[in-house]
């Protein structure tokens, strides 16, 4: 980066919102990717925080100009690289832009994209209303869970983020800022590129705001979790649950060892003695008398197929807790981790699929941690370091991984997206079609390639 460029920046943003040089730190390179497989950043970058979607469309028109790379950043959260500067460019950090307004009238927040997951479920719950995924990490920003359409344990009532977002102001690599939809419930007004950029990961333009729909708080909430001998019974009630017309906000499935391991990391307990697999259910209902329903019919639905004695957790504190426990499962095994994979097969075959990666790792004589958003059929196999093996000993199970998922009906990824990580197993697996489709959407959308360049297209 030169003088010059780094000057033109600071005349936008003003001085005190551009890194440069050293001062560039190791929070607005990485992500929480792991180690082994993250791509190396470039140490030339320059941080630039616009304080507005003004500031942000002179950046862009600046750097479009100047055909200088520029890296939309959020929270950091992604596990595939996403968001890490891979060339000499700009790392564009919304963080800046945090407001968070909500309309109690129409049941939306209207919020901007450096504002936290952890800010709008705190925004929402002041106003009486509640915003139902919970996509993993708090510190996830608007911009990046709606750019990356982040899913999450509590998907299977209401879905993953996608099906939150209904308006987006972006800015266009061009610096033209475009509104698409609002606070509207309905709108086919042409295509939806709205929903278009709603997992593009950063590569189609930068998201500066968004409007998002909330719902009406479910007073009645409980988390069950219910213990199995065996995965395969575990595994099995999940379709069940579901065929019997269930929906419950999160619908998880955990192994002993994993949960155990991230509770000790956390210096709490599992709360569960028994059983080696376990379903965590997290409901939330109208009214106590619906709740206490549905947990009946669950029970005795898995109690018919050898549940052992379940934990209902009732207090906001102790789900809070449980919650907590599953979600940090990752950081616990990451020091032991090459990578973690969230291929998503249909939901009746996560059995299939759990029993095929275990014949993997039988025969490739290692373990594979698998858990995760049962309901969804998207289940998070970890691959573990291996003493003696190499780079591609990692990857030929990670390929098996994959085609077992493809032949199921399923595909590589249904909840990190592909970043720069994925770029080699999406060329393989999308369709030549798909792949020029998409060339040729960046293209229209970003002429000159200088957003988030090296993600997402093959
Ligand atoms: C989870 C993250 C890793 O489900 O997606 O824990
Ligand atoms: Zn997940």
């Amino acid at each position: 980066m030169d003088e010059e460029t780094v000057e033109e920046l600071r005349k936008i943003v003003g001085r005190d919102w551009v890194i440069y040089g050293r001062d560039v730190t190791a929070g607005y390179l990485l992500d929480e990717t792991p180690p082994p497989i993250r791509p190396i950043p470039s140490r030339d970058v320059v941080v630039v925080k616009p304080g507005s979607v003004e500031e942000v469309s002179e950046v862009l028109r600046y750097a479009n100009e100047h055909r200088i790379p520029v890296f939309p950043r959020g929270g950091g959260t992604g596990l595939v690289g996403g968001c890490i500067p891979t060339l000499d460019g700009i790392v564009l950090s919304l963080e800046r832009m945090n407001k968070i307004t909500v309309d109690r009238e129409n049941i939306m927040a209207e919020a901007e994209a450096g504002a936290t997951l952890g800010d709008l479920i705190k925004a929402s719950e002041k106003a009486g209303l509640f915003f139902p995924p919970h996509p993993g990490d708090e510190g996830a920003q608007i911009g990046g869970l709606i750019a990356c359409n982040a899913g999450g344990a509590r998907a299977v009532k209401t879905g993953v983020i996608r099906n939150y977002v209904r308006g987006l102001e972006v800015v266009l690599a061009t610096g033209e800022v475009l509104r698409l939809g609002g606070k509207l419930m309905k709108d086919n007004l042409g295509y939806d590129l709205m929903q278009l950029i709603i997992g593009s990961e950063g590569t189609l333009a930068v998201i500066t705001k968004a409007w998002i729909r909330l719902y009406p708080r479910l007073p009645a909430t409980a988390t069950l979790i219910i213990p199995f001998e065996k995965r395969s019974t575990a595994v099995k009630a999940v379709p069940r649950i579901l065929q019997a017309g269930i929906l419950p906000l999160a619908l998880e499935y955990v192994e002993k060892a994993p949960i155990e391991r991230s509770a000790q990391h956390l210096g709490l307990e599992w709360p569960c003695k028994v059983g080696e697999s376990f379903l965590i259910l997290v409901l939330a209902e109208p009214s106590e008398e619906a709740l206490y329903a549905q947990c009946e019919r669950i029970l005795s639905l898995c109690e018919k197929l050898g549940s052992l004695e379940p934990l209902l957790a009732e207090s906001r504190e102790e789900q809070d807790r449980i919650l907590k426990i599953r979600s940090e499962i990752y950081t616990a095994l990451k020091p032991d981790m090459v990578d973690i994979l969230d291929a998503t097969v249909p939901p009746a075959s996560i059995g299939a699929f759990m029993d095929e990666v275990e014949h993997i790792a039988e025969r490739y004589g290692t373990y594979l941690p698998a858990y995760g958003h049962a309901g969804d059929g998207n289940i998070h196999v970890h691959i573990m370091k291996e003493e003696g093996w190499s780079m591609e000993d990692y990857d030929r199970v990670r390929q098996e991984i994959y085609d077992v998922a493809v032949k199921l009906g399923g595909t590589i990824t249904g909840e990190h997206g592909v970043g720069a990580v994925r770029i080699g197993s999406a060329a393989k697996y999308m369709s030549q079609t798909h792949v020029t489709l998409m060339r040729g959407i960046k293209r229209l959308f970003d002429p000159n390639g200088i957003l988030n360049p090296g993600k997402v297209l093959p």
